[in-house]
């Protein structure tokens, strides 16, 4: 059984992925859709979207980190995917399942899922050019705006060479309300022999068991539910090897709060670093009370010293150099 940890672009970036596998529980991650549109991208888009490639291809816990394109064009995806097979990517992804209106207006991501022909021709054609041992892995949506091609478009990736196909099982319009429709997964895993992980609206140790019998595949990607909840990847990852499940408390939480703020604070600009921390603590307020209390605190801060202070964490030496200087 897999358990991976979803890509979410302006979410789950480098940082975040660090934090997250160090908890436990996780077997692989992905990163944030990398688009692609006409040209080869440089090596500095991997060091900004995929800077693992450069240290071995996991986050520092180890996980391994899988790269995620997005795009419409098969022999520009195929080389793209094959550059970053030459940096070092140990498996290729392709995102069919982005629901932004810029994305889908210039052809990527989730339109695609009207024409299970171009995902077919898009999937072999990346397939052909990637060295044999890469793997290439797709994750789609159920359609655009029904589900009546989703079968089609899961035989279309799988017959196109996909290893393996992550289902986010709802529609593009559907959008990301609730309920995902777990069934959907069971039908498409009916009608390709690659595995298929279920993915969607797994917030708690019991929406994992309900995912897992109503879909009745074993290997789950989750999303915002391990944002909001670091430790749901171990918490299923002890569940189903018997063991007993102890959850993570705010205390234990802080000083990843503490690390993931340190790192945002020396790989961001000042300007985008609080926003980063509150999005993360905006998601954590559904699992833990006390990120509430701390999100209410921090909510309209946006200078850094000062949520320095309110997470208790001391300012980069650079910045107390300089203060001391100018004091
Ligand atoms: C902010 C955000 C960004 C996302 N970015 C990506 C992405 O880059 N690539 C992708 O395949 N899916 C992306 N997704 C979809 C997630 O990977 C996942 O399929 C979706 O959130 C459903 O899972 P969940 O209900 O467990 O969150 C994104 C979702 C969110 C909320």
């Amino acid at each position: 059984m897999q358990i991976a940890l979803a890509p979410m672009e302006g979410l789950v970036d480098e940082i975040l992925r660090d934090v997250l596998t160090r908890v436990g529980g996780i077997d692989w991650c992905v990163t944030e859709f990398i688009r692609v549109t006409e040209r080869l991208l440089p090596a500095s888009t991997y060091r900004k979207l995929a800077p693992e490639l450069f240290g071995g291809a996991r986050t520092a816990a180890g996980t391994p980190l899988r790269v995620q394109f997005l795009g419409s064009d098969p022999q520009c995806l195929a080389d793209n995917a094959a550059f970053a097979c030459s940096l070092g990517a140990p498996v290729v992804d392709l995102n069919f399942g982005c629901p932004a209106k810029t994305v889908n207006k210039s052809r990527g991501g989730a339109v695609l899922l009207k024409e299970p022909e171009l995902l077919h021709a898009i999937v072999r054609e990346v397939r052909r050019t990637l060295p044999g041992a890469t793997p290439l892995t797709a994750k789609m949506r159920l359609g655009f705006d029904h589900k009546d091609y989703a079968l089609d478009c899961a035989r279309a990736l799988a017959e196109g060479g996909a290893a393996q196909i992550v289902v986010h099982a709802r529609t593009k319009v559907e959008g990301y309300k609730a309920p995902a429709h777990w069934e959907w997964v069971a039908r498409v895993q009916e009608v390709v022999a690659v595995p298929v992980l279920a993915n969607g609206e797994v917030w708690t140790l019991d929406d994992w068991r309900r995912c897992r019998e109503i879909s009745g595949v074993d290997d789950i990607m989750l999303g915002r539910g391990l944002v909001a909840r670091p430790d749901l990847a171990r918490q299923i990852a002890a569940a189903r090897a018997g063991q007993a499940v102890v959850e993570m408390d705010w205390a234990e939480l802080q000083p990843l709060l503490a690390d993931f703020w340190r790192q945002a604070r020396r790989k961001m600009s000042p300007r985008y670093a609080p926003g980063r921390l509150k999005q993360w603590l905006a998601l954590l307020t559904r699992s833990y009370p006390q990120a509430v209390e701390l999100f209410g605190a921090l909510r309209r801060e946006s200078d850094c010293a000062r949520i320095d202070a309110l997470l208790g964490v001391t300012a980069p030496l650079a910045e107390r150099q300089a203060r001391l200087a100018s004091a």
